[in-house]
């Protein structure tokens, strides 16, 4: 009698050195309450199939209380000898109510189908954590765009001066990623609601008459799985999740970069809330962008969760292998790394002050107006090849004399092409140049008013 979950077969206990490699209670007793709610669940349908008495099943049913407040209270805690969260529990089950009652609830089930079940579980509460927490920083970049509508910054492609833009339109188009990242969390949890793998057993299921679907309902899932191997061998939710998680990592990056750009001197587009930046121990004047650079470095840290994760499931022959317990830390550490920094990132975003000024100023810099040239002239009726040509020369004769577009004189203008009358003036102020690309999805200030529309109202459903 090793104490073991699978001791009969073995004459002795296993070396301490196998136990080391083996243990995963340090990580996995998270799943605590997941297991427990399991067990409940199992019960009932041992009792549905005739397995245990009226009796047995309300003395079971209060172990498994007794237990679940002995976990919470820190009362009953993993020892050296337990190898998994599933084996600890049962032995604290047995400890409460003795080896015969206690005994009986492993019937019908195997750690196999508990752990692919407990973690789904698990996964699905987290993920809606996670979704939250990204809802909360659209918000925050949505209360942003909202307070600088109309306000006019450079817009960029390859970081060079492009075409002026609105902040706000800039803004929202960091929200919609994360709306569609949320929008991939539902999808995920629709396809994880219908696959509960409890019933799987081992691999082949059960031969005791148990009701897997009724334990699914119980659970909160919607059905239980359509395959056992399938239930208790597949991790493509594991990774569809971390997938996931990844993606929300690195769009949270794309906008910790641009923070950290526009907090420099040489942007100055915008300053960061003393209480979402940091300082330096030995320079004084400093104020950094902590919150964006740890955003940047998290998003590797979850793309390698994610990478670490697909190299443990590829190859893996069928059904359930040992290699499977490498699944949780990774994904447990992305879910973990998330939510943490989501709030502190929706709070920087939310505190951020923009200089909005500068931005405007700076918008018509780098010749940003040249497109609003050739795109009047096409109005005209020139062809755009040949507009794109003579407003290339527009942008030539400035080069030359260090300045910029609607500094040209009218004559310049006309010299450069006749066509070129002084009405071009009027596409040359940013102002216009944004209120001129006016189509569904553009950035003229009455399309992002209505683009923040949508957007809430996306979030509202979600
Ligand atoms: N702790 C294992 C895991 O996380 C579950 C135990 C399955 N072990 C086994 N020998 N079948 O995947």
């Amino acid at each position: 009698q090793t104490g073991k979950l699978w001791g009969g077969r073995f004459a002795g206990g296993p070396s301490p050195e196998l136990e080391a490699l083996s243990r995963s209670t340090h990580f996995d007793w998270r799943l605590a309450p997941y297991d427990l709610a399991g067990s409940r669940a199992h019960a009932r349908v041992l009792h549905g199939a005739g397995l245990l008495t009226d009796d047995e099943l309300a003395g079971m049913l209060e172990g498994l209380v007794e237990l679940d407040r002995r976990v919470a209270a820190g009362e009953f805690v993993a020892a050296q000898s337990d190898e998994d969260v599933h084996g600890a529990l049962e032995r604290g089950l047995v400890e409460i109510l003795g080896p015969e009652l206690g005994g009986k609830l492993r019937a019908g089930r195997s750690r196999n189908d508990q752990v692919a079940t407990q973690f789904k579980l698990y996964l699905r509460d987290h993920a809606r954590v996670v979704g939250r927490l990204a809802l909360d920083l659209v918000d925050a970049l949505a209360g942003q765009a909202e307070t600088h509508l109309g306000a006019i910054m450079p817009g960029r492609t390859h970081l060079q001066a492009a075409q002026p833009v609105l902040l706000s339109h800039h803004l929202l188009a960091h929200a919609w990623p994360l709306v569609r990242d949320v929008q991939r969390i539902r999808d995920w949890d629709a396809r994880v609601a219908v696959d509960s793998p409890y019933g799987s057993g081992a691999l082949a299921g059960s031969s005791l008459g148990l009701d897997p679907m009724a334990v699914a309902t119980d659970l909160g899932f919607d059905s239980s799985s359509a395959n056992s191997i399938d239930g208790t061998a597949s991790r493509d939710f594991v990774a569809e999740l971390a997938f996931v998680l990844a993606m929300i990592g690195v769009d949270v990056s794309r906008q910790a970069e641009e923070v950290i750009l526009w907090a420099t001197k040489e942007f100055g587009f915008a300053t960061l809330d003393d209480a979402f930046s940091t300082g330096s121990s030995i320079m004084p004047q400093k104020k950094n962008p902590d919150i964006s650079e740890l955003a940047r470095g998290k998003a590797g840290r979850v793309i390698g969760n994610l990478a670490g994760l697909m190299a443990t499931l590829k190859a893996l022959p069928l059904a359930y292998n040992r290699d499977l317990q490498e699944d949780k830390e990774p994904v447990f550490d992305s879910l973990d790394t998330l939510e943490v920094l989501l709030p502190a990132f929706a709070g920087q975003m939310a505190t951020l002050t923009f200089h909005t000024d500068r931005m405007a100023e700076l918008a018509p810099a780098g010749f940003s107006l040249a497109t609003d040239v050739a795109e009047w002239l096409v109005r005209e009726g020139v062809p755009f090849r040949e507009a794109h040509e003579i407003a290339g020369a527009c942008v030539r004769a400035c080069e030359g004399r260090g300045i910029e577009l609607a500094d040209l004189s009218d004559d310049d203008f006309a010299a450069i092409d006749p066509r070129l009358t002084a009405a071009v003036r009027d596409v040359l102020t940013v102002e216009g140049s944004v209120a001129s690309r006016d189509g569904r999805g553009g950035t003229a200030p009455v399309r992002v008013a209505e683009q923040l529309a949508e957007l809430r109202g996306e979030t509202g459903r979600l």
